[in-house]
């Protein structure tokens, strides 16, 4: 979602409307704007792209000074006019605009609607609206800062209320948000991008501080009230670098957010002691979940491989037969789906027509289905019966990374729910992957850090126009992935194989130099996997490893280059070794030429079959 917001002498709203178009590409299910007129706090707000709103601010004018915008991408609730933002209290009084997710919302709103508040949408955000208007006793700073102790989560927020018109006050708790210093104005963004056009001069906000905006003046504080000073940041960066926020591509930030969107996928769905998995939205009782007795995990391209690797999670966690499927195929290879057949169609867009398609097939035939998408209210997760959302945020570039990774993290969270109910593993063994789940953001963040590692092997590999790919197990559903991705931007051959297999026919493929990029993860099959890349060596091929930190005697002395990832369960380790894949790709289409973040002859979403 994007925010924006303006005090100041000129009109507001054609600074909102502008800075909200800079924000389009982060979402745009819905927008909207609220302002103080003559007639007091004033809202328009609707479903649609930003030139639906720009229409309905035709027929129906406001005019003022002091004003919040907001681009939604749709969280909770899906994309409608009721659910747009601003929000406000049943007073209209107040007005909110947010970005996040507040996990204890439906707490916080049923114990407002016990005080009689009545509530419109379905959204978190009308709560907050709700909560300050609550707390609010003539003091907006002091309200806001008693209803954000409530609040749990992650967000940034713009607040206003008509009883103090002079001020706009802004608050980040791990969603980002920025101040736009002007000269007898101020702004407040989610996004350089919103106020680049006014100012160059922006105060940076931390979790956990916020700003009180007036139109002379900028008031930084800690959310416990004490106030803080801050360096202003000068931004010296064009708008088409500010929207790749300082990134060459969409595709490198995309894959920089990653730890966040890991972040942002669990939370909530941890029990706050760390026992269990909690996946409110999957209203499957008990009874059904101890009924399945096989699921289906069909999807298309990188949704398809984290479906592979969803697969073995489910197996080895919870016990039940998997098969995975294209959904180009599945319809036509008559499947034999029972209603105690759980089907599970993994989409980041939510509107793949092939995986739409076979989603339609299995309710033909009486299967529940579940949904892993990145876009609520999307096709996809209207038609399903339960869905699991995954908190990557909108994705530009083509080529997948962040909602790939997250769906990893939906197949270990649904993993671990259905193991939960069926009994079929100990409370310890859920514990240790829970514990393991939460280093994953940092263990990320470590590989990030040497991400300069892999452009000079991406330089090297950007020289061949044929290479491999090779793992046991998850470790060759990960290198599945890592060949599509080089393949999609690199446009060069690549071909995955299971590590044992190659011996049965590609090996004749192999001849001097070629690069073969092997996966060994698995600690169990180390020794299997070794051998297979003896076989390689021998016939003269360049391997590179991703292996776990730790393994470097045993794996570094059969490869030729060995590149490290932080140690974590045989089972997590796909949503660590993806990365060094993605940047290696990231960067082989960059020493080509390539259009990174749109690759010749393919879509970000495909909806034709
Ligand atoms: C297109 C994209 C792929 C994507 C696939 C499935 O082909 O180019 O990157 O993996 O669709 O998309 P979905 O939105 O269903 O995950």
């Amino acid at each position: 979602c994007g925010i924006v917001g303006y005090i100041g002498k000129r009109d507001s709203k054609d600074i909102l409307i502008e800075g909200l178009k800079k924000l389009e590409y982060r979402g745009y299910d819905s927008a909207g704007i609220a302002v103080f007129t003559d007639h007091g706090l004033e809202i328009r707000k609707s479903k649609g792209r930003l030139a639906v709103l720009e229409d309905k601010l035709r027929d129906e004018p406001i005019e003022g000074s002091v004003g919040i915008g907001h681009t939604r991408w749709a969280t909770h609730g899906k994309p409608s006019d009721v659910n747009s933002h601003p929000h406000t209290d049943n007073s209209h009084k107040f007005s909110v605009v947010h970005n996040g997710i507040v996990e204890n919302y439906l707490d916080l709103k049923e114990e407002l609607a016990e005080k009689g508040h009545r509530f419109l949408s379905e959204t978190d955000t009308e709560v907050i609206s709700h909560l300050i208007a609550d707390e609010y006793d003539g003091d907006i700073v002091k309200a806001v800062q008693r209803a954000v102790k409530r609040m749990r989560g992650a967000f940034a927020l713009g607040v206003l209320t008509e009883y103090e018109s002079d001020r706009l006050v802004a608050v980040r708790f791990a969603s980002p948000l920025i101040i736009g210093i002007g000269e007898g104005e101020n702004f407040i963004g989610s996004d350089i991008p919103a106020i680049l056009e006014h100012t160059r001069n922006v105060y940076i906000l931390n979790d956990g501080e916020m700003a009180v905006l007036r139109r002379g003046s900028v008031e930084l504080m800690t959310t416990d009230g004490e106030i803080i000073s801050k360096e202003i940041f000068h931004v010296d960066w064009d708008l088409v670098t500010a929207e790749k926020a300082g990134f060459d591509h969409f595709m490198l930030k995309e894959i920089h957010e990653q730890p966040q969107a890991y972040r942002d996928t669990m939370m909530g769905r941890i029990s706050e002691d760390g026992k269990s998995v909690d996946l409110k939205e999957v209203e499957m009782t008990d009874e059904q979940i101890k009924a399945i007795s096989k699921i289906h995990i069909v999807a298309c391209g990188t949704a398809y491989h984290a479906g592979l690797v969803g697969k073995t999670v489910i197996e080895s966690l919870a016990r039940i037969p998997v098969e995975t499927d294209v959904a180009s195929e599945y319809r036509y290879r008559s499947p034999i789906i029972t209603p105690d057949t759980l089907v599970i169609v993994v989409s980041q867009s939510g509107e793949t027509a092939d995986t739409l398609a076979a989603l339609r097939e299995a309710k033909r035939n009486d299967a529940r289905v579940l949904a892993i998408t990145n876009v609520v209210g999307s096709s996809i997760a209207r038609d399903a019966d339960d869905v699991i959302t995954t908190w990557a945020g909108p994705e530009i570039a083509v080529a997948s990374t962040k909602a790939y990774s997250s769906q990893l993290i939906a197949f270990y969270l649904l993993g671990l729910y259905l193991a939960q109910v069926r009994g079929t593993k100990t409370q310890d063994e859920i514990t240790e992957v829970i514990d393991a789940m939460k280093q994953l953001p940092e263990q990320v963040e470590r590989i990030l850090e040497q991400s300069d590692i892999y452009k000079q092997v991406a330089e090297a590999v950007s020289k061949h126009s044929n290479l491999f790919f090779i793992g046991r197990g998850l470790d060759f559903a990960v290198a599945q992935e890592g060949s599509l991705k080089l393949k999609e931007i690199s446009y060069i051959h690549s071909e995955a194989y299971p590590a044992g297999e190659l011996k049965h026919g590609t090996l004749a493929l192999i001849e001097e130099g070629i690069p073969v990029i092997s996966l060994v993860t698995q600690e169990e099959l180390y020794e299997k996997t070794l051998s297979n890349i003896k076989e390689v060596k021998a016939r003269g091929a360049h391997v590179l490893a991703i292996a776990n930190a730790g393994s470097e005697a045993e794996v570094g002395r059969s490869v030729d280059e060995l590149f490290a990832i932080p140690k974590t369960l045989p089972i997590l380790t796909p949503a660590l070794s993806v990365v060094p894949l993605q940047l290696l790709s990231y960067h082989a289409s960059l020493a080509l030429g390539h259009d990174v973040d749109k690759p010749r002859n393919l879509a970000k979403s495909v909806t034709v079959e």
